[in-house]
C-alpha cells in the first residue's frame, strides 16, 4: 500500500524533477537559449544569403552553371577554406570540392586529423566559371561582397585561401602565392579578423607535385594553430 502510494505521489510531482539533484542555474539556461536563437540567426541569414546568391541577374557564370555550390561542411566551424571556383563534378553535384582536387583536398585535412565534416568549405565564385577557366576580374569583384558575408557570417578563426584566386580577392592582387604562402595574416575581412593562411591549391598540387612538401609545411602551421587557440 506505501509503495503504491509513493508510486503516486512521485508520478504527481513529476519523478524526473524530483530525482535530478543537480543544481540549476537560471543564467546557464539562458545562455543557452542565446545561443540556440544565435545558431538560429546563422541559419537564417545563411539561407538568405544563398537566395541573394542564387537570384543574381545577368550574370555568365550563373547562366551557364547547373547548380549553385554554396558551401559544404559545419557552419559552426572554427576552420573556413576558401577555394577557387565550382569544377565540373561540383556543379553537378553542387557541392564545393568534390572532384579530384576536392580527393586532395580532403586527404590534405586527414594528414592534419581534420575531417572535412569539421571544417566549412566554400570558394570565391559560386557558380561554375565554363571551361574551367579562372573567374575574371569583374567576376570575382560581383561575388566578393557575397564571399565578405559568408565570412562574416561563419566567424572562423582560421581561414584557409587556397591558390591565387582566393588570395587575390581577399588580400590583394599584388601579392604572389609563393610568398603570401606560409605566414599568418591578421587581415579584417568585413567585421571579423580571422587568423589566415595562404597555400597552394589541390588542383595546382596536382600539376606540380613537387610543390606538395610546401602545402605539408602550411598545413603542419594549420595544426599547431590549432592546439594553439584550443579549437
Ligand atoms: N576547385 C575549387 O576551387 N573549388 C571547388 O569547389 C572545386 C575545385
Amino acid at each position: 500500500m506505501k509503495n503504491i502510494k509513493t508510486k503516486i505521489y512521485h508520478k504527481l510531482i513529476n519523478n524526473k524533477l524530483s530525482y535530478n539533484t543537480k543544481s540549476m542555474s537560471r543564467y546557464k539556461k539562458n545562455n543557452d537559449k542565446t545561443e540556440n536563437s544565435s545558431k538560429k540567426d546563422k541559419i537564417h541569414h545563411l539561407e538568405k544569403l544563398k537566395k541573394q546568391i542564387n537570384s543574381i541577374r545577368n550574370c555568365d557564370l550563373k547562366n551557364n552553371a547547373t547548380n549553385m555550390v554554396f558551401a559544404d561542411g559545419n557552419n559552426d566551424a572554427s576552420i573556413m577554406i576558401i577555394g577557387e571556383g565550382p569544377g565540373a563534378n561540383e556543379d553537378k553535384e553542387g557541392k564545393p570540392f568534390v572532384g579530384r582536387a576536392g580527393k586532395l583536398l580532403d586527404k590534405m585535412l586527414e594528414a592534419i586529423k581534420l575531417d572535412r565534416k569539421k571544417v566549412y568549405i566554400s570558394n570565391v565564385v559560386n557558380f561554375r566559371p565554363p571551361e574551367n577557366r579562372k573567374p575574371t576580374d569583374d567576376e570575382i569583384k560581383r561575388y566578393l561582397p557575397f564571399l565578405i558575408r559568408h565570412i562574416e557570417l561563419i566567424n572562423p578563426k582560421i581561414l584557409l585561401l587556397l591558390g591565387s584566386t582566393a588570395l587575390n580577392a581577399l588580400i590583394g592582387s599584388e601579392v604572389v602565392i609563393s610568398k603570401a604562402r606560409g605566414k599568418w595574416i591578421k587581415k579584417k575581412i568585413g567585421n571579423v579578423s580571422p587568423n589566415i593562411i595562404i597555400s597552394f591549391h589541390p588542383a595546382y598540387l596536382m600539376r606540380q607535385p613537387d610543390q606538395k612538401k610546401y602545402a605539408w609545411e602550411d598545413l603542419k602551421m594549420i595544426r599547431k594553430k590549432i592546439s594553439e587557440l584550443k579549437i
